[in-house]
C-alpha cells in the first residue's frame, strides 16, 4: 500500500550491521564467543532440543564458485534455526549480467536480513558489505576463508579443550586457507609455524603478524605441533596450474610419517575437498588423528553460532 503519509518509507533495517568479512572484523573476544557457542548449539541439535531464533528470518547465498559444505552447512544450519536460505549464481541472477555488485547489496538488503557470499575476488564481498544495510558474510574469497576458521577452532576446543598456547603447524600453499590461519595465531592465541615452497608464500602484506614464523621445511613446522594442517596445492582460480603446482609441492605432502613428528596427540584438519596423492597422502584422511569429518561437521555448529551472533545477539 502506498504510504499516504507522503514521508518517506524506511528502507534500511540495519543502520549500522556488523560484517563477517574477516577474522579481524570480529574481537578476539567476540570469536572465542562463537566458537564455544558453536560446542553449545551442536549439542543441543545431537540431544534434539529445538531451538528457532531465526524464524521468519532468510539467508541469501552467493556462489560465484561452487562449493559442497559451505552451501550446506549454511542451508541446512538456517533450517535448524528455524529461518529459511535461498541460493543465487551468477546464472541465475542478474550479478552475473553485469548488475553491480552495490545495486544487488541494496536490493537484497530490502528482502533478506542477511547475505553470504562465495566469490573469487575478496574486493566484490567489500563492495557488497559496504552497499549492505545487513549482516554480510565472507563465503570463501582468494584472500580468505574465516566460516572455515570457526569451524578449526570449534574441532580444537573439542578436542584439546583450549586454543591459546597450542602450535599449529600449516604446510602447502599460502592461499586463502593459510591466510585465516595466520589472522587467526594472534586473535586466539597459538603458535603457528608455516612451511610453503618458494614462491607460494603468503600474500603480500600479510606478514608480518603476531605468533607466525615461516619456516625453512615441513618437518620443521610440523616438530612438536599439536595440530597439522593443510589445504589443496591448486585452489580455485589456479586452473591450468596445475602440473607446475605439483612439482613446485614436492616435499610438502602431510602423511602418517610426517605426523610422526607432531606431539603424539597430535590432530591433523583439511577444510576439504582433499586431493588424496597430492597434497595429502592416500591414507592421511583415514589415520586415527585426522579429524576432517567431524571438522566438516563443525561448520554446520560454528556458523549458526554466527548467524546467531549476527542475527539475534
Ligand atoms: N571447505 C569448504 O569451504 O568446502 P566447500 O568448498 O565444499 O564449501
Amino acid at each position: 500500500m502506498a504510504d499516504r503519509s507522503g514521508s518517506a518509507p524506511q528502507t534500511s533495517r540495519h543502520p549500522a550491521p556488523r560484517h563477517f568479512l574477516t577474522l579481524g572484523d570480529f574481537t578476539a573476544d567476540e570469536l572465542n564467543r562463537v566458537v564455544w557457542r558453536g560446542v553449545d548449539l551442536k549439542e543441543m541439535w545431537r540431544i534434539g532440543q529445538r531451538y528457532e531464533p531465526l524464524r521468519g528470518r532468510t539467508l541469501a547465498m552467493i556462489f560465484e564458485l561452487s562449493s559442497t559444505r559451505t552451501r550446506v552447512s549454511f542451508e541446512a544450519g538456517m533450517h535448524q534455526l528455524g529461518g529459511h536460505a535461498l541460493s543465487l549464481s551468477p546464472n541465475d541472477s542478474h550479478l552475473g549480467r553485469g548488475e553491480p555488485v552495490e545495486d544487488t547489496a541494496r536490493v537484497l538488503s530490502e528482502m533478506v536480513d542477511a547475505v553470504m557470499i562465495r566469490t573469487f575476488d575478496h574486493a566484490t564481498v567489500e563492495r557488497f558489505a559496504a552497499a549492505a544495510s545487513i549482516p554480510v558474510i565472507n563465503g570463501m574469497t582468494s584472500r580468505s576463508h574465516p566460516c572455515q576458521l570457526l569451524a578449526d577452532m570449534q574441532t580444537l576446543v573439542e578436542y584439546r579443550g583450549e586454543i591459546s598456547g597450542t602450535t599449529v603447524a600449516f604446510v602447502g600453499d599460502g592461499h586463502n586457507m593459510c591466510n585465516s590461519y595466520i589472522g587467526a595465531a594472534g586473535l586466539f592465541g597459538f603458535e603457528l609455524r608455516i612451511a610453503t615452497p618458494s614462491g607460494h608464500e603468503p600474500s603480500q602484506g600479510i606478514l608480518p603478524a603476531p605468533n607466525v614464523e615461516l619456516v625453512d621445511s615441513p618437518a620443521h613446522a610440523v616438530d612438536g605441533a599439536d595440530l597439522v594442517v593443510t589445504d589443496v596445492w591448486s585452489s580455485m582460480g589456479h586452473e591450468g596450474e596445475e602440473a607446475d603446482r605439483r612439482a613446485a609441492f614436492v616435499g610438502y605432502q602431510v602423511s602418517p610419517a610426517l605426523l610422526d613428528r607432531a606431539k603424539p596427540d597430535a590432530l591433523f584438519m583439511h577444510c576439504l575437498p582433499a586431493h588424496r596423492g597430492e597434497e595429502i597422502s592416500n591414507d592421511m584422511l583415514d589415520d586415527p588423528r585426522s579429524v576432517a569429518w567431524v571438522e566438516a561437521g563443525n561448520r554446520l555448529h560454528s556458523q549458526k553460532a554466527l548467524l546467531e551472533f549476527l542475527l539475534v545477539a
